[in-house]
């Protein structure tokens, strides 16, 4: 049995379909004469049959539904047309490449020059931003093999392009966009100022090379402050793009408003790449893993309104994929878009149980099946 959900009337109806047949679920109040019960209905006093399966509903069917307190009953409905269903697309390759190209030349200028030049970088964010605008079904995904030597330049892409993404979920125009990137794509620009073999350790970090590590975000703030022709807020996100929600980041140990909406957006995308990252001292997680330790902070360390959006934008759970859940239920993906992630359970197939796999209420997923 397969499961989906349609936008009929401006609400959204669960609809399941078994073999030939369409079935829907429908309140009581709109279920007409002359529709055909799907399945059978028990008294809810006795347990015995009230309504049988197949049979043509009459009015006093309805009226008899209603005295036993029924909200709802699955009836077939054949003449239902299913939407296009959506797909999900995710970024290009070659645009990521080139981003990655343009920020190394960029980032060799301060090295040999003392400044940036990010006159290059500009056009390459703003194709990433065009893209993104082009297609409200543009997903981020992930590259499963990287190239160690170029983690930070692949890293800011990333984190460039899911900044962008939850940007656009969050309605930002052009202009706001395109600063948001900027200050995506050069939030660890302050790293060049820290010497390789910190950086690059694969053993835990000293007390004292994690503290040069925290000058980062004030290196990077010194360094962008001093570019002309930028906007001071690409700064500010590379100062306070490690604080946290709670007062528990650095350098400032800002709170809550005191922390730019820019640096809490590049936050969680920072947070979610470095995770499903793979690095010379760890694996890489799978992506539910980092959506699921992120959601879990949401409202703690991170800004809840911006993991909303990462949600949107990174499909954790894919089409086609298999979850346990905390319940004990088996459930397959069938349906994903920005907005619901839908999966049918697959242990009992008597029940026609939909989750949305966004909004679990109180279950959660354990374990990956396939
Ligand atoms: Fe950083």
């Amino acid at each position: 049995m397969l499961a989906f959900r349609i936008r009929e009337k401006a609400r959204l109806v669960s609809i399941f379909q078994d073999g030939m047949n369409t079935m829907r679920k429908m309140a009581i109040a709109e279920i007409k004469p002359g529709m055909k019960l799907a399945k059978t209905i028990y008294r809810n006093d006795d347990g015995r049959i009230l309504l049988s399966a197949k049979s043509e509903i009459k009015e006093s069917h309805i009226q008899r539904l209603l005295d036993y307190n029924y909200e709802f009953a699955v009836v077939y409905d054949n003449d239902i047309e299913f939407e296009e269903e959506t797909v999900l697309k995710p970024i290009k390759e070659e645009t990521r490449s080139k981003a990655v190209a343009l920020l190394k030349q960029s980032v060799k200028h301060i090295k040999t020059d003392g400044f940036l030049e990010c006159e290059d970088l500009v056009p390459v964010i703003q194709e990433i931003i065009e893209y993104i605008l082009a297609d409200p079904l543009i997903v981020y995904n992930m590259v499963a093999i990287r190239n160690h030597d170029s983690y930070t330049f692949s890293h800011s892409v990333n984190v460039c392009v899911i900044a962008s993404l939850i940007g656009s979920v969050m309605g930002f125009d052009r202009n706001e966009l395109q600063i948001l990137g900027i200050g995506a794509m050069l939030h660890d620009i302050g790293k060049v100022r820290i010497e390789l073999k910190i950086l690059n350790k694969k053993d835990p970090l000293e007390t004292y090379e994690f503290d040069l590590m925290k000058a980062h975000p004030l290196e990077g703030y010194e360094i962008l402050r001093q570019s002309v022709h930028m906007s001071y807020l690409p700064a500010h996100v590379a100062l306070q793009h490690h604080e946290r929600e709670d007062g528990s980041g650095y350098p400032k140990r800002l709170k809550g408003t005191e922390i730019h909406l820019f640096a809490k957006i590049v936050a969680v995308a920072d947070v979610f790449d470095a995770m499903t990252s793979e690095r010379v001292y760890k694996a890489a997680a799978p992506a539910y893993i980092a959506y699921q330790e992120i959601a879990d902070k949401a409202g703690i360390q991170f800004y809840r309104p911006v993991v909303e959006a990462l949600t949107k934008v990174i499909t954790p759970y894919p089409k086609g994929s298999m979850w346990l859940l905390s319940n004990g239920d088996k459930v397959i993906v069938t349906n994903v878009t920005r907005l619901d992630c839908l999966a049918i359970v697959v242990t009992d197939s008597t029940q026609s149980k939909v989750y949305n796999l966004y909004k679990p209420a109180g279950i959660r997923v354990i374990q990956k099946m396939n």
